[in-house]
């Protein structure tokens, strides 16, 4: 298959062009560096592009005539989004929404769409379904829905067929260590951990003591971002292969960890103490995410191999 892989220099596009190379797909990453790394694009062809620039995306759809587009490049700061809204929308939503409108230009009709677990919002129920109601609390969860309800009206009236993807915590580094997560700055928490452990920084603040959680910190679902990887590559082989109806599934390995147990578990597995602080809650934070994932289980053969939060967590501190 020939794919473009639209932020493909970011973290979670990054493992997905090694993976997708290894496999044999020729693979073509487009992205516009404002938070990827092109050194950290390993294989196939790169090409320089914002998705707000039509005239470029035309260029490059008529160049390369891809069989799908696998969509990562958007912003995904929670804490910002709250603050700086425009941003968020103008890339996220609008600029996939002009990236859509040039696909369907060029008859490109596949696509994989990179959504999240903040497009449900604190939640009703545990584990969080597919059909969990979706009230996003802040502006990234909203960019992203929006797209989600975008992409139905682009199926009924173009025939554009999608598999939507979202995530909960994507986390860790793919074995061979020449990639890994490369934010700056560093927001999450699995990474500023290990940076705090290294001695790269002073303390790791918990944001938020009082959560109804059983230890009072956040609860999410952490995935290997590998696991993340192949699964994209079975949802492009699911479009591809006849005539498939568009989908939506939600990835994690459905088990819930608090901060206060990973900054606990980094500490058990090196055998290293570190300084942490208990700060404020972060604007935007829901007190517990955990997916399940059984339709995309069934449905796609989703089997993730590194399930353990331990074996996570090595991956990074490897
Ligand atoms: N946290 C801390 N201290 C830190 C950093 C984070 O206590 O220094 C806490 C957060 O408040 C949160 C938890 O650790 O409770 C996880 O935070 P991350 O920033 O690592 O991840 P998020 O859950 O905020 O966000 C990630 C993705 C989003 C996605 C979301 C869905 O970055 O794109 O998961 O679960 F929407």
């Amino acid at each position: 298959m020939k794919l473009f892989i639209i932020g493909g220099a970011g973290y979670i596009g990054s493992h997905i062009v090694k993976l997708a190379y290894e496999n044999g797909h020729e693979v073509i990453t487009l992205d516009n560096l404002s938070t990827g790394h092109k050194d950290s694009v390993l294989y196939g062809k790169f090409e320089y592009c914002d998705i707000q620039d039509s005239n470029r995306l035309n260029e490059l759809f008529k160049n390369y005539n891809p069989d799908a587009v696998m969509h990562f490049s958007a912003y995904s700061i929670v804490g910002e989004s709250t603050i700086d809204p425009y941003k968020y929308y103008y890339n996220n939503t609008v600029g996939t929404l002009n990236l859509l409108k040039i696909m369907i230009d060029n008859d490109c009709k596949n696509f994989i769409f990179s959504s999240t677990a903040a497009v449900f919002g604190n939640p009703e129920y545990i584990p969080i379904d597919e059909t969990h109601p979706k009230n996003p609390i802040n502006p990234y969860g909203k960019s992203k829905l929006m797209v989600e309800q975008m992409l139905e009206d682009f199926d009924s009236a173009h025939g554009l067929k999608y598999v939507v993807f979202r995530y909960f915590n994507a986390a860790g580094h793919d074995k061979s260590g020449k990639l890994a997560e490369r934010h700056d700055p560093e927001t999450h928490l699995l990474p500023l951990v290990i940076q705090t452990l290294n001695g790269q920084r002073e303390s790791i603040s918990i944001y938020g003591s009082d959560y109804d959680t059983k230890d009072g910190t956040c609860i999410r679902d952490y995935i290997h971002v590998n696991d993340l990887a192949q699964v994209h590559l079975q949802g492009v082989e699911y479009l591809l292969s006849g005539d498939n109806g568009s989908k939506v599934y939600n990835l994690g390995s459905g088990n819930g960890f608090s901060v206060k147990e990973i900054i606990e578990k980094v500490k058990g597995i090196t055998g290293k103490d570190f300084k942490v602080i208990e700060d404020e809650r972060r604007e935007g934070d829901p007190a517990v995410l955990i997916a399940s994932s059984k339709r995309a289980k069934k449905e796609l053969g989703f089997s993730p191999k590194i399930d353990k939060i331990d074996d996570i967590i090595r991956t990074l501190i490897n």
